[in-house]
C-alpha cells in the first residue's frame, strides 16, 4: 500500500516548510500546503515542494462563483498539485465546474487530473452554528446531504472527521476516497522522547488513532502537530508508519 499520510506543512514561512519537508519527506505520502503557508509564501511553496518529487494536497478550501472556482482550479492543476479542496456547500454547479476544470486542464497540461476533495461541515461548527447562519442544525445529517451532493456533482473525494469515516462509507461508492484529519496517535508514554509532542490532542477533540481512522475506512491521513511540532519529526512520521503495519 502507498504511504497514506499527508503531514500538514502549517508553518508560517518558506524557510520553515522546506526544512520540515527536507527532514520527513521519505516517511510521508504527501504534504498538504494551507491558507497560512500559501498565503505567506505564494504558489512558488508549491512548485519548490514538488521539485522534492512529493506530492502536494492544496488545501484552499475554494468557494465561489463556479466559473471563478474553474479557474482557482485550473491554476492549481498547472502548478501540479495531486489534491486540492473545495466547499461542498458551494452547490452542484460549483463543484460540477470544479471537476470539470480538473479533468480538462490536467488534459491540456498532460497530466493527471487532481483529486478534487469535496469539504463538508467544517469540525468547528456544531449545531449552533449552523442555526447561527441558516443551516440544518444536526451536523450529521447536513454532512451526509452535502456527500452525497458531492458524489453527485461527480468529485472523487471527501475530507470528513475521523468519527464520520464510518456513516460515510455506508452511503457513499466504495471508490470515494476519504481524507481524514484529527487524527492523534495515542502510541503511549514508553514511546520515548524522540517523537515527544506527538502525544496531545491539541484543539482537536473528535480524534482517532492513525490505525483506527484506515480501518474505519480512511484513505489518507492529514496529520500535523502530531509530526510538526514533535522533538524528532521524521521520527514521529516513522512511527506513525509503523504503527499502520
Ligand atoms: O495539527 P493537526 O493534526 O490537528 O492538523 C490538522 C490539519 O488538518 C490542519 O492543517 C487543519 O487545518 C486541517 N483540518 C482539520 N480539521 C478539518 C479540516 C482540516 O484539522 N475538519
Amino acid at each position: 500500500m502507498r504511504n497514506p499520510i499527508i503531514a500538514a506543512l502549517d508553518v508560517p514561512n518558506v524557510e520553515a516548510a522546506l526544512k520540515l519537508a527536507g527532514q520527513i519527506s521519505p516517511a510521508v505520502g504527501a504534504f498538504k500546503i494551507g491558507g497560512e503557508l500559501f498565503t505567506a509564501a505564494g504558489p512558488d511553496i508549491v512548485r519548490r515542494i514538488r521539485d522534492t518529487g512529493a506530492a502536494v494536497f492544496l488545501d484552499l478550501k475554494f468557494h465561489d462563483i463556479p466559473n471563478t472556482v474553474a479557474k482557482a482550479v485550473t491554476a492549481a492543476v498547472r502548478l501540479d498539485v495531486q489534491m486540492l479542496t473545495v466547499h461542498t456547500s458551494g452547490g452542484l454547479e460549483m463543484m460540477r465546474a470544479a471537476e470539470a476544470s480538473a479533468q480538462l486542464a490536467a488534459k491540456m497540461n498532460g497530466r493527471a487530473a487532481p483529486l478534487v476533495l469535496g469539504v463538508t461541515v467544517l469540525t468547528s461548527s456544531n449545531s449552533s452554528t449552523m442555526a447561527e447562519i441558516g443551516c440544518e442544525p444536526n451536523v450529521v445529517a447536513q454532512v451526509e446531504r452535502l456527500a452525497r451532493l458531492a458524489v453527485q456533482a461527480g468529485l472523487r473525494g471527501l475530507v470528513c472527521s475521523p468519527l464520520e469515516i464510518v456513516a460515510l462509507r455506508k452511503i457513499l461508492p466504495a471508490q470515494v476516497q476519504l481524507v481524514t484529519p484529527g487524527i492523534r496517535t495515542r502510541l503511549g508514554e514508553a514511546s520515548g522522547a524522540a517523537w515527544a509532542g506527538a502525544e496531545k490532542a491539541d484543539d482537536q477533540k473528535r480524534t482517532l488513532s492513525p490505525r483506527e481512522a484506515i480501518q474505519a475506512g480512511a484513505n489518507w491521513l492529514v496529520i500535523g502537530r502530531p509530526i510538526y511540532a514533535a522533538e524528532n519529526p521524521r521520527a514521529a512520521a516513522e512511527k506513525i508508519l509503523e504503527s499502520l503495519n
